[in-house]
């Protein structure tokens, strides 16, 4: 077991207090953050967050952090980067505002964000705005931590591979909190192709899974990964290898292989593969979990395979023999 899945066990002496602000993190995922910070991390190298909100997971990993016995806040910087603001596409909620804070005409949460997190201004780096701006390309120091809850898209899964994941190191600790989200599978492939480089914690912490890199991870794979280089079918033996590795959460509410097979059908669907997708995701609507929270996930991909022009039999048998 690695060090960090040792912090399983200290799950129940952490007692956070009980006016963190506002956050869409489960308590068991604070808890990890916050063990995180209090007994793994050293600041040596960045600890990056990515995907702040209204600051309750930024919290928990600050006050880690200051309370750890090695962590120096005369050194050592969280950075914290998120838009800080709510609007379309920003994937912000109006929760991240202060209640009976109206949002101001840049729709910012910022000074709120800065309001809670007060305590640990002197040792957080704030940065505001799109990732793709606020991110130096040109930044290589290593990170000795990424949490990444942040990649709503593909786009922006692109910023963080080509900006944060490449610097990951031997030591790296990655949580992405996210993973229990199927229409995310750039999170489960990208961790399939870096399961020999990496030793998964444990189970997932309700959707965060945690790992730590073991082994430097050749450059070429990790060009594969910013480039979005795999196929469809490599994408889903990547995605089979992580399911090789997590069954439910630690909670044992999530069920993880079903949750990833479902992200299978998500990689077919953006391929435009749709008949392939619902072939994935219709018998996984007896699965009790994924029936009961992600009905939308289901009638999405329904929807897009019954829109596809249907190829008939005959079609078929022409093409194969040549005939128009
Ligand atoms: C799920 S919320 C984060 C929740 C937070 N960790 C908590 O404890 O509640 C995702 C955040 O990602 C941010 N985000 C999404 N895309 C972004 C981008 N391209 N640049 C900066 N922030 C982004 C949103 O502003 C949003 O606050």
């Amino acid at each position: 077991m690695t060090k960090l899945g040792q912090l399983y066990s200290l799950f129940d002496s952490v007692k956070l207090p009980e006016n963190l602000p506002y956050t869409q993190c489960s308590k068991w995922e604070l808890k990890f953050l916050y063990l995180v910070g209090r007994h793994h991390l050293t600041g040596q190298d960045r600890i990056v967050e990515l995907g702040s909100g209204g600051g309750g997971s930024t919290y928990a990993l600050a006050l880690g952090l200051h309370e750890s016995p090695v962590f120096d806040e005369m050194t050592g910087r969280l950075h914290a980067y998120d838009f800080f603001r709510v609007g379309k596409g920003t994937y912000a909620t109006e929760k991240f505002l202060d209640p009976g804070h109206e949002a101001a005409d840049d729709n910012s949460f910022l000074d709120d964000f800065k309001r809670r997190l007060d305590p640990f201004l002197p040792f957080l780096e704030i940065h505001a705005g799109d990732l793709w701006q606020t991110s130096d390309p040109k930044d290589t120091s290593p990170v000795e931590f990424l949490h990444i809850d942040i990649a709503k898209t593909d786009r922006v899964f692109q910023c963080v591979s080509e900006r944060f994941l490449t610097r990951m190191r031997p030591g790296t600790v990655v949580l992405h909190q996210d993973f229990a989200g199927p229409r995310l599978p750039w999170l489960h492939h990208s961790t399939g192709a870096l399961l020999p480089y990496i030793e998964i914690a444990g189970p997932p912490i309700r959707s965060t899974l945690a790992f730590e890199v073991t082994e430097p991870i050749p450059d070429d794979v990790m060009k594969r990964i910013t480039e979005d280089d795999y196929t469809v079918d490599e994408k889903l033996a990547l995605i089979s290898a992580v399911q090789d590795r997590i069954d439910r959460d630690h909670t044992g509410g999530i069920p993880f292989k079903s949750v990833l097979e479902m992200g299978k059908a998500f990689v077919c669907h953006y391929d435009g593969q749709h008949k392939r997708a619902w072939s994935i995701a219709k018998p996984l609507q007896t699965d009790e979990y994924l029936s009961r929270t992600r009905a939308d996930h289901f009638a999405q991909l329904k929807k897009a395979y019954e829109a596809e022009p249907k190829v008939t039999t005959m079609a078929r048998l022409k093409k194969l023999v040549g005939k128009k």
